[in-house]
Order: structure tokens, then sequence, then C-alpha cells
């Protein structure tokens, strides 16, 4: 798990965070103004719906206001048109009840004289009613007093529900009594609009079934007899899921009692409120779907900004660093070029003087001439190795120059020879003598060149080699890596110019190497290139510009790429 693992994952919980933060402030008021608009929209479904109700109460009150106002009218005409002696008569009232009771209103009527006593009777239930007396009864008696009567719901000798109007003449001496067809009375109130699971009936205050429930109810729920409350007008109010309507009519003795399914009825705000639903859940998708892409194009760009200053710290870092080195080198190789001097001066005196010797007399004379040689050989190739830093600390500038790429490749290779020999790594050259020259920045182009070089002896590890070849066409030089290694993997391929990234043990890479050279060819205007080989191993690609002395475009951006590809 290296560096790049963890800023990775720095940028995962960036991302992650950034994106709940996002997610948070728009989910939280959306879901806000979603509940506030549903929660209005019913609110105002709930309030037409009650108004409905309410008006639905009413005109079903009026109607059978009306109807029982109309029964009431009838019987009064009758009596007030017939004397006693006409009504009484069976015949006379068998012939009203044929012209009156044309539409079947009235199921049957009866005359009874003021004593009680049964005149005479129309109906289905003559037997029942012959020779009765009904001067007890109270409903008899508040016709006497009050002049009409409207029963309750009573099971008649049939037990079917019975409703009963009654009125007296204007001088009291017989009533005349009809009984309501009760199907006619209750169609009143099934006309009404209530949708599937709604209902209307009337209850009287205790709660009794006046008029049958279209649901088949034969009581009312404990709920519902809490309504049974005595209250002027129409009330609407809505308990569990239905939506009740409540009126008392015939002066306090009714309750008419509408009710609706709420569900049922809220169609309408279904619809708004789907409707609304799916512009807010269109708005809220289109507002993540902006968040992620602001997320991601904040967080990349973060990245990349990150990336480029690591990027010239490490540069920095290794300027300086090569800087102090060059420094020390250059030290180091003046001090010590003083004696190496004198040492030559001293071994090229030993060989003028040695030809005057005589060697038959001097025993070792051979030997003495050998050494001395030797000794030359050696103080210049140490002379060599200090020239070679001299002219590495004098790298240090940045200053552009004309480089000869072939000599710094050979002088890059001898860095490393010593090294690739103990592992049995061949460096091989394939050089072009005919390399144009080029103005750019020698050191760092060497500096590239040590890392490919030295990532190269790390992939071979040992028993390979590695090739380098160089060439040229109008516009650049090309330089080739090519070593034995294990090659590179398309994940490898991926991040081997990001800072960090790298395959070594802890402590053995930083994984700056390739990120530097990629930097380095960017600055110098060139590119460079990774594939594996056919053959196995990889092949690093170096291009340079060609440049003449005073060209412009030194610091031009390059280019780099790894195609990942076998060539
Ligand atoms: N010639 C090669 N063959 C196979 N893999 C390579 C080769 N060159 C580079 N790589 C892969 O690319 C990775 C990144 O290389 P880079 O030079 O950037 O870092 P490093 O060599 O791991 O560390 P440093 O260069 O800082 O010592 C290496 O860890 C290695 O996995
Ligand atoms: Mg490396």
């Amino acid at each position: 798990m290296g560096p790049t693992n963890t800023k990775e994952k720095y940028y995962r919980r960036l991302r992650r965070g950034l994106f709940s933060a996002f997610f948070i402030f728009i989910l939280v008021p959306t879901t806000f103004v979603s509940w506030v608009t549903i929660h209005n929209l019913r609110q105002c479904a709930i309030q037409r719906i009650e108004m409905f109700g309410i008006r639905m109460a009413e005109e079903r009150s009026d109607a059978i206001r009306q109807y029982l106002d109309q029964q009431i009218l009838l019987l009064s005409t009758l009596s007030g048109m017939y004397p006693v002696k006409v009504m009484g008569n069976q015949d006379h009232l068998d012939r009203l009840f044929k012209a009156v009771n044309e539409r079947g209103h009235v199921v049957d009527l009866q005359v009874i004289d003021a004593k009680g006593t049964q005149l005479s009777y129309v109906g289905p239930h003559r037997a029942a009613v012959e020779g009765k007396n009904y001067h007890d009864a109270e409903w008899f008696n508040d016709v006497l007093i009050a002049g009409k009567h409207v029963s309750d719901v009573f099971l008649g000798y049939r037990n079917i529900p019975h409703l009963v109007v009654a009125v007296t003449d204007p001088l009291k001496t017989y009533v005349i009594r009809a009984t309501i067809n009760s199907e006619k009375f209750n169609a009143l109130l099934h006309q009404a609009q209530m949708g599937h699971s709604g209902d209307a009936f009337i209850v009287n205050p205790s709660g009794e079934f006046q008029t049958p429930s279209l649901q088949g109810e034969t009581e009312l729920s404990s709920a519902e007899r809490e309504l049974l409350v005595h209250h002027e007008g129409t009330a609407a109010q809505v308990m569990g899921s239905y939506l009740y309507a409540t009126r008392w009519i015939k002066e306090g003795q009714w309750l008419l009692m509408i009710k609706f399914k709420v569900s049922e009825s809220l169609g309408s705000f279904n619809e708004r409120r789907n409707n609304s639903l799916m512009i807010i859940a269109a708005a809220t998708i289109i507002f993540m779907f902006s968040a992620v892409l602001l997320c991601r194009y904040m967080v990349g760009k973060l990245e990349r900004s990150d990336r480029r200053r690591a990027n010239m710290d490490q540069q920095m870092i290794q300027v300086e660093k090569m800087a102090s080195i060059g420094r020390l080198a250059a030290g180091i190789a003046h001090e010590i070029n003083n004696p190496l001097q004198m040492i030559t001066n001293q071994a090229g005196w030993i060989e003028e003087l040695l030809p005057d010797e005589d060697p038959a007399l001097v025993k070792n004379f051979d030997e003495y001439r050998d050494s001395v040689s030797k000794i030359k050989f050696h103080v210049s190739r140490a002379g060599t190795i200090t020239h070679r830093l001299l002219g590495f600390s004098r790298r240090m500038t940045t200053e552009k120059e004309c480089i000869r790429v072939n000599e710094i490749l050979e002088e890059t290779i001898s860095f490393v020879e010593n090294e690739a020999l103990s592992h049995k790594i061949s460096i091989e050259r394939e050089l072009d003598e005919n390399l144009p020259t080029t103005m750019s920045d020698g050191p760092q182009v060497q500096q590239v060149f040590l890392n490919i070089l030295n990532n190269g002896l790390d992939a071979v590890d040992h028993d390979g080699k590695i090739v380098v070849s160089t060439r040229a066409d109008d516009a650049s030089i090309y330089i080739e890596f090519s070593d034995t290694g294990p090659g590179i993997s398309p994940e490898v391929m991926k991040q081997i110019f990001d800072p960090f990234f790298t395959t070594k043990e802890p402590g053995k890479g930083t994984g700056l190497g390739m990120s530097i050279c990629y930097d380095i060819m960017k600055k110098l205007g060139g590119k460079i290139d990774v594939n594996n080989k056919k053959t196995g191993g990889a092949i690093f690609t170096i291009t340079l510009p060609l440049r003449k002395m005073g060209e412009p475009g030194q610091e031009e951006e390059g280019t780099f790429g790894y195609e990942g590809a076998i060539s």
C-alpha cells in the first residue's frame, strides 16, 4: 500500500463526502417541500370533499322534508275536502286511494274517528286492522293535539319497516293515516352519489336505522355513535378513513348521515399529487445528477492540481539534491585533480628517466617500466572520473546547450555499467554514428536516460540485456531502451507516469522516476512512449525534438504516451 493508494482513498473519501453533502442539501429541502405540497393538496381535497358532503346532506334533507311535506299535504287536502261521513265510507276510500296513489307512494290508507275506532281501510292488512281501536295509541293522541304526525320507522304486521304519516281534519272529527312506501322513501337517500363504499341513511337519536344502509350495516359503530350529538345545520368531519356529513332533520328526531370513503373521493388529488411528485422527483434527479457531475469535476480538478504540485515539489527536491551532489562532486574532483596531476607528472618524469638507465644494471628494469605505465593508465582513468564529476556538476544549470545524445548515453551507461555487469546484465549499444546534435538540457536528458536504465536493470534483475539504440529523422532524435525483463502489465501501464506509483517493495522505489521523466520530456518539447515487445520485455522510446541554436520552442509542451501494444 503506497502513497498513491492513500491519496486515492483521500479523493474517494472527499468525493463521497461531497456527494453526501449535496444529497443531504438537495434531499432534505425537496422532501420537506414535497411533504408540505402534498399535505396542502390533501387538505384542500378534504375540504372540497367536506363541502361536497355538506351539500349532499343538505340536498337530501331538503328532498326528504319536501317528500314528507307532500304526503302530509296530500292527507291534509283530503281531510279538508271530505267530512268524516264521506271518509268513513269504505267505497269512497277505495276510490280515493286509487285516485291519489297512482305512483304507489302510499301502501295503505286508514280513517279513524276521534274516539279511535277505525272507520275505513284500504290496503294489504285489512284483516289485521279490522275493528281496532287507537284511542290509547300515543301517535293517535299526538295527531289530535298537533294536527299531524310522522312516525319513526317500525316493523308492521308483515314484519317490514314502515313509516306512517297521519293528519286530522280541521274539526278534529277524524284522523287519516297513510303508510309510506319505504322503498320510495329510501330511494330518496340512495340517489346520493357516494362511491362504492359510501353510505346514506337515517338514524333516530338512539342510533336505530330508519332507512336501510346501502352497505348492509344494521347498527352504528361506536365511533359513529359519537355523532349522535345534536348540532345545528350540517356538520362534516373525517373519522378514520371516512368523511361523515350529518344533519338533524324532522325537528331533531332523525339524523341524516352521509359517509364517503376519503381515499375513493381523492381521485383528482391523487392525480395532482402524482404529477407534483413526478415533477419534484424529476427535478431532484436532475439536481443530483448535476451534483454528481459537479463533485466529480471539482475533485478531479483538485486531484490534477495536487498532482501538478506534487510533481513540481518532487522536481524541486530532485534538482536541489542533484545540485548539492554536483557541488560536492565538483569540490572532491577539484581537490583530487591536483594530486593526480602531480602523480602523472612524476610518473612521466620516471618514464623519461628510465631510458637513461642501463637495463643490464637495473635488475627489475621491465617491472619498473610496466608499473609506471600502469600508474599512468590508472591515474588517467581516475582523471576521466574526476572530469566526469566536474561535468556532472556543471550540468546542474538548467541552461540549454547543444547536446550530443550519444555522448550523454555513453556517460550515463558508464554510471550503471558496473552494477549491470555484477548482475550479469549486458548493455548493448546500437548508436547512429551520424546522429545530429540538438539544443536541449543535457543534465535533464541524462536524468531521463538514467531513470529508464535503472528501471531496466531492476526489471531484468539478472542474466539479461538492455539494448540502447539511437536514430534520427528530420524532426526528432529517437532513443530506444529495450530490455529482457517481464514487460509491463496493462494495470501498471495505466499508472506508470503517476507520481508515487511503484510496484517495488517499500523503501526500494519512490515511484517518481517515470513521473519525473514525463515532466522533463514535456518541458523539453519531446515525448516518452512505453510499449511491450512481442518477444517479451519493455521498450521505452524517447523522442527529442531536433532544434538548432537560436530556434524557439524550447519550453513547449510535449506529449507522452503508452500504447499498451506489442511493438
Ligand atoms: N523496464 C520496465 N519493465 C517493467 N516494469 C517497469 C519498467 N520500468 C518501470 N516499470 C514499472 O513502472 C513502475 C514505476 O516506475 P518508476 O520509475 O516511476 O518508479 P520506481 O522505479 O518504482 O521507483 P523509483 O524510480 O523512484 O526508484 C515501476 O515500479 C515498475 O513496476
Ligand atoms: Mg524507477
